[in-house]
């Protein structure tokens, strides 16, 4: 099956829309689609009993109001947890009791709102394979295809090595964080259509050249200054991952 070709947005919503609403809610997510946004990012974690749910960090800490290990609850104990009463002003959090949501349930909210999503793969240490799997699984029991604006991201190429292998479909996007060494052989070996950098390493256009150069879209993240947002977007990059969309309405 060949890859799944989209067209891609100048601009994606970070976590949803990071600065505007706690990262990786459904709160997040409609918050994005509020302010124009039409690609958001999330990430795809596991939670203790190999359900996958949206958190960024291994721990509960700074985005909850509990602690521990995001792996020691299962999903079912995270939708109890607050995940949004850390956001906003302290004695009026505006996002109260909003809870931790499954992949299948952000998968659920993408698609009622019309969203392309940039799925991040974040697995905790040791928990590659499984983490990308259950989140495969996720995506193909809400009837995910390669018509759907989708583009399946990791810092970990063994994450994408599994859709590289059972869901070649689903287009592919390596991030990286300052030029690790292979960066370009291992975002050809497993096909990826995108090289996604940490904006700082992106000194020069030069810099985006080195991927577009190589025949990959090149995205960044997490661009919050409307400028600079600009700036990459004139040197060629395609999107840039940013917290916060008002900033960058029309560009
Ligand atoms: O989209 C890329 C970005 O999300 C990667 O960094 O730490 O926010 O997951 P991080
Ligand atoms: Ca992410």
């Amino acid at each position: 099956m060949t890859i799944a070709q989209h067209s891609y947005p100048r601009i994606v919503g970070h976590r949803g829309a990071a600065a505007l609403a706690p990262e990786n809610t459904l709160a997040s997510i409609r918050a994005a689609a509020a302010n124009g946004v039409t690609w958001i990012e999330v990430d795809s974690k596991l939670a203790g009993d190999d359900i996958p749910v949206l958190f960024h960090d291994e721990t509960l800490d700074r985005t909850t109001n509990t602690t521990g290990r995001v792996a020691n609850r299962s999903a079912a104990e995270l939708a109890h947890f607050d995940a949004g009463s850390w956001f906003g002003p302290a004695g009026n959090p505006a996002f109260a009791g909003e809870p931790v949501p499954t992949l299948a349930q952000a998968l659920t909210e993408v698609r009622k709102l019309g969203l392309g999503l940039d799925l991040e793969i974040k697995p905790d240490k040791d928990r590659t394979v499984e983490t990308a799997t259950h989140s495969l699984e996720v995506l193909s029991e809400a009837g995910f295809t390669s018509a759907d604006p989708l583009l399946v991201t990791s810092f970990q190429p063994e994450a994408l090595r599994i859709f590289h292998t059972y869901a070649p479909e689903f287009a592919r996007g390596l991030l990286i964080w300052k030029w690790p060494d292979g960066w370009l052989e291992t975002a050809r070996a497993l096909g990826c259509v995108a090289v996604i950098s940490d904006q700082q390493s992106l000194v020069t256009e030069s810099d985006v050249r080195q991927i577009t150069d190589a025949g990959f879209l090149a995205m960044t993240y997490t661009v919050n200054d409307r400028d600079r947002a600009e700036q990459l977007l004139g040197w060629g990059v395609t999107s840039v991952v940013t917290d916060d969309p008002t900033v960058m309405l029309g560009l």
